[in-house]
């Protein structure tokens, strides 16, 4: 299935099929408002989707971000979204890993992630301590708070980590 699929940039024509994968992927959770943000504001983002033929299917935001001592040395995943009849099929998989190789290519050293554990580890992903969130996390989010290093990247040392406006909101942070 996934040789199948074609990753590639977004371009603003792809904007309305992004944001409509957003409701069928997080059918409780409403993401348009900051994808579009970023999206639309030209906000320092790298935003690949997958396609099959001309249909979207998937999507993943990496944000570029970082702290006050490293700024621009991070890249924040999520959300990332595929469209759940093709779950499994290892699409998100691949997002991910394209975007990873990017973001190495581009001089990311560190890459972080809110998300599961059990799918985030299988990229690499650990539980980050040294980096903070903008806002902080709920107590049983604490172990949703993962990063990982690319290529020889040195780590940000420690800070709260700086993001576009879009993505400070408190709710975006919290259940
Ligand atoms: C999470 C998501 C992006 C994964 O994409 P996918 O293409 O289905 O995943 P892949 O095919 O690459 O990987 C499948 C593996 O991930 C596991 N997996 C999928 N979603 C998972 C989740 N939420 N938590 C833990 N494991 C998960 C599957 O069990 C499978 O494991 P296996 O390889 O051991 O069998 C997709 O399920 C999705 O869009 N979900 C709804 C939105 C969402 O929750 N996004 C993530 C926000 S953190």
């Amino acid at each position: 299935m996934t040789n199948r699929i074609a990753i590639r940039a977004t371009t603003k024509d792809d904007l309305e099929q992004v944001l409509a994968l957003y409701p069928k992927a997080f059918p409780e959770e409403e993401l348009r408002p900051v994808v579009s943000a970023l999206l639309e504001e030209g906000s320092d983002v790298l935003s690949l989707a997958g396609f099959d033929n001309e249909t979207l299917v998937s999507h993943a935001l990496f944000t570029i971000c970082g702290t006050e001592a490293r700024c621009r040395a991070g890249a924040l995943l999520g959300p990332l979204a595929v469209v759940p009849s093709l779950h499994r099929l290892g699409l998100g998989s691949a997002l991910v890993h394209a975007g990873l190789e990017r973001l190495e290519g581009m001089g990311i050293d560190q890459v972080f992630v809110l998300g599961d554990p059990a799918y985030y580890q299988r990229f690499g992903f650990s539980l980050e301590r040294q980096v903070s969130t903008p806002y902080p996390l709920p107590k049983e989010w604490a172990d949703a708070w993962q990063s990982m290093l690319l290529g020889s990247g040195e780590p940000i040392a420690e800070g709260r980590l700086l993001l576009p406006k879009p993505w400070m909101e408190p709710a975006l942070w919290g259940p």
